[in-house]
């Protein structure tokens, strides 16, 4: 678990919340300040750990530099795995998995959650630009459609997969502490790096968006697939 923006931060709360025993002991941790449980955050960005690292309000949080490709962690230490948005960027996403199993001890529970891109929702009165500049996007990802082969490598990585559902973001202005303002920046600087598309088809699909807001037309949606397994006891 990183730096979360307030939609992000929801969905880590909604999926947590799942599992029951888990958040209890969280909430309990966050009341009494004691130190019932560890949670490690764990992110191959240096940036990324060391900002969280200077958010950190709790004594049984704690954040290190890691790869989900080789973690240091020990074989069976942990209770739970929660792996968001992460899997999707890694090519090889069976030893991904194959990681979170090893870490896990046997009835441990870990949740994966990842976006398909086919699941977006962004409108304009381009629809043509538009398809062009998130055709461009897909490529700032391995793995842009992973949810729908998440089920399958779950069950082959030896996961006994027992839940899944879908988070929807729903952005109906254009705000500065809405999710999809901060990626229509993120996704424009990315794109533009790419030479795919013109800068002045890149500059039109983003100015779009405060119009189509000032007029009220402004919509955004995207869904997140949440897959909640366990290990085997055997
Ligand atoms: C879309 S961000 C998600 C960040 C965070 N997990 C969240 O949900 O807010 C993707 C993250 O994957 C991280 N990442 C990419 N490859 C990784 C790897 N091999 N091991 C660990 N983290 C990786 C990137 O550094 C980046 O922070």
């Amino acid at each position: 678990m990183t730096a979360a923006s307030p939609d992000r931060r929801a969905i880590i709360t909604e999926a947590l919340h799942k599992i029951d025993e888990l958040s209890a002991r969280l909430e309990i941790a966050e009341k009494a300040d004691t130190e019932p449980i560890a949670v490690v955050g764990i992110d191959i960005s240096h940036d990324l750990v060391g900002l969280c690292d200077r958010r950190k309000h709790s004594t049984w949080l704690s954040y290190e530099v890691g790869d989900a490709t080789k973690l240091n962690q020990p074989d069976a230490s942990f209770d739970v795995v929660v792996c968001t948005q992460v899997a999707e960027y890694i090519a090889d996403v069976e030893v991904v998995l194959s990681e979170a199993f090893r870490v896990l001890k046997p009835d441990g529970r870990t949740i994966f959650i990842t976006t398909d891109w086919d699941a977006l929702v962004w409108f304009s009165d381009d629809a043509k630009r538009m398809a062009a500049v998130l055709k461009s996007w897909e490529a700032h990802c391995a793995h842009p459609r992973l949810p729908r082969t998440m089920p399958h490598r779950l069950q082959n990585a030896g996961f006994r997969l027992y839940d899944a559902f879908v988070y929807s973001l729903l952005n109906l202005s254009y705000d500065d502490d809405s999710y999809s303002k901060g990626l229509s920046t993120i996704i424009e600087k990315f794109v533009g790096g790419r030479g795919d598309v013109s800068a002045s088809d890149l500059n039109g699909w983003l100015s779009e968006f405060e119009r189509l807001n000032e007029a009220g037309r402004y919509f955004f949606s995207s869904n997140r697939y949440i897959f909640k397994a366990s290990r085997p006891a055997r």
